[in-house]
């Protein structure tokens, strides 16, 4: 059952939470997986991102952000100064959802119930690393994040007080960045995202 106790009572370090992502059956997601995939970096970051959940390449590693979206996300980070290493990375959903078509597997994306389910690991990082700052990217973090939907274009670039303390900033998700299909409507979305990560790390200094 749900409740039973495969992760044990609250984890009081991201070790632990490491350990009881992989044998999470809060939802069912972790039955497709390679693995679970933890958050990464210090346990006492200012900034904190959230994405929607590991793809394809960060189930293979076990690692977040580690394909193409982590890519967008590691040049993005340099264009704005911000040192990944010294930021906390995870995701709202920290098992893959695919489905195979043929060798691919393609992202799906996670349902509300799933994200709800996950939001125990999120609310544990969130308690443990306490950043001054947590960036949600893309609608799905949002939803996590902030407990309700917002439009990314109109609720960027500004500092929204949650209740654990941090300031919550959105933008979009890299994923996004790289599917918009005009080169100019692209490279706008891009410099907006620098900028917002800019603004995130100016809020959580
Ligand atoms: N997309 C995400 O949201 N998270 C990852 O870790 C990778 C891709």
């Amino acid at each position: 059952s749900r409740d039973a106790p495969f992760d044990g009572g609250a984890p009081a370090t991201l070790e632990e939470i490491a350990a009881g992502v992989q044998v999470c059956r809060r939802c069912d997601l972790w039955r497709d997986a390679t693995q679970g995939v933890p958050g990464e970096g210090p346990g006492r970051a200012k900034l904190m991102f959230v994405g929607e959940q590991p793809g394809d390449q960060e189930d293979l590693a076990g690692q977040p952000f580690v394909g193409p979206a982590g890519q967008v996300l590691d040049k993005a980070l340099a264009a704005a100064g911000v040192p990944r290493t010294e930021t906390y990375v995870t995701n709202a959903v920290k098992h893959f959802k695919h489905e195979q078509r043929g060798k691919r597997r393609l992202h799906k994306t996670p349902d509300a119930g799933e994200v709800v389910a996950c939001r125990w690991w999120l609310d544990n990082e969130r308690r443990i690393v306490r950043p001054r700052v947590i960036v949600a990217l893309g609608a799905t973090a949002v939803f996590s994040v902030f407990g309700k939907a917002m439009p990314i274009s109109k609720a960027r670039q500004q500092a929204l007080q949650l209740p654990d303390q941090a300031q919550g900033v959105v933008t979009y998700h890299p994923s996004y960045l790289l599917r918009v299909p005009d080169a100019d409507a692209k490279a706008r979305a891009y410099a907006m995202f620098v900028e917002d990560l800019k603004f995130a790390w100016a809020l959580a200094a």
